[in-house]
């Protein structure tokens, strides 16, 4: 299937605007290869919506102790009953690595969470200190790459 007749939802939570940033990267590199997205707030969309869309890409921050944002529990405890069998997934997130073995931890849930719905997850969880780096930015454009190869498998 051609890039062009693809849709993705890219779905964040951010407090400090830092994954706002991972998000609007991941739009822009899947606008470039004629995707249509739709960039949505955690606390503003339901996690149904992703049965509309060929690819998600979650960007979750990381708070207290390695907790999920507050403000996407409820999407979060939602996501398990669906199956998303038809979905490939890709997840990134900015965290801070001053907090090790608790860096990004919100992504780790995120996959946990995303695996009892059977879908598909594209490439690794990519974690991200603080604001996204150029390099951040390559790597998220190989995370887009990987997503549209294994959907278009
Ligand atoms: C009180 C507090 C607790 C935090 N806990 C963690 C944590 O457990 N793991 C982590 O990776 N980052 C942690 N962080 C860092 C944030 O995840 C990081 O600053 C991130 O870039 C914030 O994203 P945002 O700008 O999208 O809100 C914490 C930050 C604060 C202020």
């Amino acid at each position: 299937m051609p890039a062009a007749n693809l849709t993705a939802q890219v779905v964040f939570a951010t407090i400090t605007g830092n994954n706002e940033a991972v998000a609007d990267i991941l739009v822009e590199e899947l606008e470039n290869q004629g995707v249509s997205v739709k960039k949505s707030e955690i606390s503003q969309t339901e996690p149904e919506e992703l049965k509309d869309y060929d690819l998600a890409f979650l960007v979750p921050y990381t708070y207290d102790e390695g907790s999920l944002p507050d403000e996407g529990l409820d999407y979060f405890d939602d996501l398990a009953d669906l199956d998303l069998s038809n979905l490939v997934y890709g997840l990134a997130g900015s965290g801070d690595i001053f907090y090790g073995d608790l860096y990004c931890l919100a992504l780790d849930a995120f996959d946990e969470q995303l695996q009892k719905t059977d879908a598909h997850r594209a490439g690794e969880l990519v974690r991200i200190n603080l604001y996204p780096t150029a390099e951040d930015q390559y790597i998220l454009a190989k995370l887009v790459d990987q997503a549209l190869a294994k959907v278009q498998q």
